[in-house]
């Protein structure tokens, strides 16, 4: 590509892949709003407008509140198609190549859905992504921190009969008073069974917990993992093992983890030479997709066209493909950058 391409424009324009996307996260108001029409759900919005309204979030448990209830309209396979197809075509127009995308079972399976319909409905997507997108991607089965190791455990097991549709575990939900090391023993059951293992900590929660997760569940990689800056020796423990960070930029700012995107820690992390990724974390309700969460960050912090070239290098080095994959996204990355 043309070398005086802005580093915003080329962003947008090269191939890249996303590994922190909650694909509850991608449900559009306009989507909720119809399968809750299809599905007969009662929500407690009267139209889309008034839910769109309800997005102005203080921190991040003001959010998955309302995440949860815009999740409560998902109850057949169908749906869960749906939701996932809509996103991939939203990837594809973001030149997304590869996607590995979480999915939070106990929301639904608590409400009577089957754990079957939930995996089932979301790889019959990643299945079509890839014929009809040319998108590869994975699924990683994420634990709700808020709720017990015993529930994650029970979780696991009712999950191992579609095992192979999955390729790995994450922790999400309330961080703050859910440490990592709550979860010991159900990550360590998931690392036996041959499960890639990620863990959401330092969005809200103190470095400490970014300890816990590389200690006591051997995550590879750590989403978010914004706080880590306020451990020096944590920063260079991270850059030794060159363990990945999927940071989201727009969800940082609408859950006001920072108060504007000039005070992102981005350039810090990768100026430190940490292995930082961009991502949209839950695109619908944090203002934009991959390719906005790139363009308003390289825009906010001023980034270069090979802080640009570092992040997609880093979202494949960072992603779980196989090595011939992550050659192929390599070399469509130096096809679009020259
Ligand atoms: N943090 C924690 N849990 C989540 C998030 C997040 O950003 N998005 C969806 N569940
Ligand atoms: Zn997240």
């Amino acid at each position: 590509m043309d070398t005086a391409v802005n580093p915003a424009t080329l962003a947008a324009a090269i191939p890249k892949a996303e590994l922190h996307i909650h694909i509850e996260g991608s449900l559009e108001p306009e989507l909720i709003f119809a399968l809750a029409q299809r599905n007969g759900v009662k929500l407690a919005y009267p139209d889309v407008q008034a839910l769109r309204e309800a997005y102005a979030f203080t921190n991040l448990q003001s959010f998955l509140d309302i995440y949860y209830a815009g999740a409560s309209v998902l109850l057949h396979e169908a749906d869960f198609h749906d939701m996932a197809w809509a996103y991939f075509l939203r990837a594809k127009a973001d030149n997304v190549a590869h996607t590995e995308i979480f999915f939070d079972p106990q929301t639904h399976t608590a409400r009577g859905v089957p754990m079957a319909s939930v995996v089932r409905g979301l790889a019959s997507a990643c299945e079509r992504a890839h014929g009809e997108l040319g998108i590869s991607s994975a699924l990683i089965l994420c634990f709700l921190r808020h709720l017990s190791e015993q529930d994650a455990l029970d979780t696991l097991e009712a999950a191992l009969p579609l095992r192979e549709h999955f390729i790995g575990v994450g922790l999400d939900s309330s961080e703050v008073g859910h440490p990592p090391s709550k979860f010991s023993r159900v990550f360590a059951r998931c690392r036996e069974l041959g499960l890639r293992v990620v863990a959401h900590a330092g969005e809200e929660g103190p470095p400490e917990y970014i300890w816990e997760a590389l200690d006591d569940l051997k995550a590879e990689r750590i989403d978010h993992g914004v706080r880590s800056l306020e451990d020096p020796a944590l920063v260079a423990e991270l850059a030794r093992r060159r363990t990945p960070l999927t940071v989201c930029p727009l969800s940082n700012l609408k859950l006001c983890v920072v108060k504007d995107l000039a005070d992102h820690p981005m350039k810090r992390l990768l100026d430190a030479g940490l292995c930082a990724t961009v991502n949209s974390d839950d695109p619908a309700y944090f203002g934009g997709y991959l390719n906005a969460n790139f363009v308003r960050t390289v825009q906010a912090l001023d980034l270069s066209r090979e802080d640009v070239i570092t992040l997609a290098r880093n979202s494949f080095e960072a992603s779980f493909v196989s090595d011939t994959r992550r050659q192929e996204l390599m070399a469509l990355l130096e096809a679009a950058t020259g």
